[in-house]
């Protein structure tokens, strides 16, 4: 029996994993659940520490995670979620986070050409490296002279391995996005490593676009974009854009995958959401979505369409929260996604 790991997390985390988790019922997987309740903002503020060894020892065996999400107003930004999130992506390197974007229903387009809405890509974005390697530090802290370092680290290694992850998920495509007209050194390394991935990969068509320009193309006709790669801060960004072309953030869901050690860790792609937290109004499709991706991971790709195909009948009966344009709180409309699976 597979064992998953489920951290709620803070603020909407735990209303959205709450029906995530229903819906990991409602599959009858071969998995039973180990629930970290406590690795949040509280404990963080009573012990320093969220995230301890004991915790990473029970993950460590996990071949999957669940995580709501984490982040607090509380609490400065950097150190706390970077504790939590980073330490779990760098600590079990989780070297791919994978965050496919779909339009469930023509109604949640932002597009108006009807033509271009269809989104339905991927974007792999590299998850241990670039600015969030950690490397830097600052000198006259503090002081009107202050001067900060954060290096954005990229390894021949660490590149190879997540361009030939996103030739792998390729079902047409792979565009490569980033910043070699400006970024040096890192540039040209992810250039040379593109080269090789494209002479490894000769019969996936492949196409190149600096970030900026990926931007103005995904906002104008994302149907484009099959497999998109880039570094870990442009894919942060660019999955929050395609997000929204989504029908919003309450829809996307994320895999941090590693393809060696088998491990990944399934989140929703927003966090917290203190403006909105406790109001029972969360979105939880993205929560059920990235489940939908655990599921796939655990080999039970059939499991997988099957949520997808229920939160897409949930979506075009108008069965969701207000982000989407419908009344149901969080409760009622992971109710509707399992009822739709019920039906199916
Ligand atoms: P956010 O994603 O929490 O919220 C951005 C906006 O989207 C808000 O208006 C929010 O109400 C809305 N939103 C987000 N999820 C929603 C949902 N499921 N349903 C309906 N509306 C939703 O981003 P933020 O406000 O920039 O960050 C809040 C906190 O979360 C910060 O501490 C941040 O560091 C953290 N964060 C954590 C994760 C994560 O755990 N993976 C991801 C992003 C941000
Ligand atoms: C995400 C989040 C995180 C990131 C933050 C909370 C550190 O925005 O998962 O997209 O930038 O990776
Ligand atoms: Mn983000």
């Amino acid at each position: 029996m597979t064992t998953i790991a489920v951290i709620p997390g803070d603020g909407i985390g735990p209303e959205v994993t709450a029906p995530a988790l229903d819906v990991l019922d409602a599959l009858g997987l071969d998995a039973r659940t180990d629930v970290l309740g406590h690795v949040n903002a509280d404990t963080y503020l009573r012990t320093g520490r969220a995230l301890s060894e004991t915790d990473l020892d029970r993950i460590r065996p996990c071949r999957a995670t669940l995580l709501g999400a984490v982040g607090d107003p509380r609490l400065g930004d950097t150190a706390y979620v970077r504790s939590i999130l980073t330490t779990l992506r760098l600590e079990l390197d989780l070297y791919v986070n994978y965050r496919p974007v779909k339009l469930w229903h023509d109604r949640l387009s932002p597009l108006r050409e009807p033509s271009r809405r269809a989104v339905d890509c991927v974007i792999v974005r590299e998850n241990t490296e670039g600015l969030y390697s950690g490397v830097g530090g600052s000198t006259r802290t503090g002081t009107d002279h202050e001067i900060a370092m954060d290096v954005d680290l990229s390894t021949h290694q660490g590149v190879a391995r997540v361009l030939d992850f996103a030739f792998s998920v390729a079902r047409t495509s792979v565009c490569l996005v980033d910043k070699a007209n400006a970024v040096r050194n890192g540039g040209q390394l992810w250039q040379r490593c593109w080269r090789a991935a494209q002479d490894r990969h000769p019969h996936v068509a492949t196409s190149h676009l600096y970030v900026d320009a990926a931007a103005m193309r995904l906002a104008t006709d994302p149907t484009a974009f099959d497999v998109i790669v880039t570094n870990n801060s442009y894919g942060d960004i660019l999955s929050d854009l395609t997000a929204a072309l989504a029908g919003g953030i309450g829809v996307a869901a994320s895999a941090n995958l590693n393809p060696t050690t088998g491990q990944g860790l399934f989140e929703p792609v927003h966090g917290s959401a203190p403006d909105i937290a406790g109001a029972g109004t969360a979105n939880p499709l993205a929560a059920i979505l990235s489940v939908a991706l655990l599921a796939e991971h655990l080999g039970r790709a059939d499991q997988a369409e099957r949520v997808r195909g229920a939160v897409a009948a949930a979506v075009a009966r108008g069965h969701v929260t207000p982000d989407l344009g419908g009344s149901l709180g969080t409760k009622e409309a992971g109710a509707a996604v399992l009822a739709e699976l019920a039906r199916a």
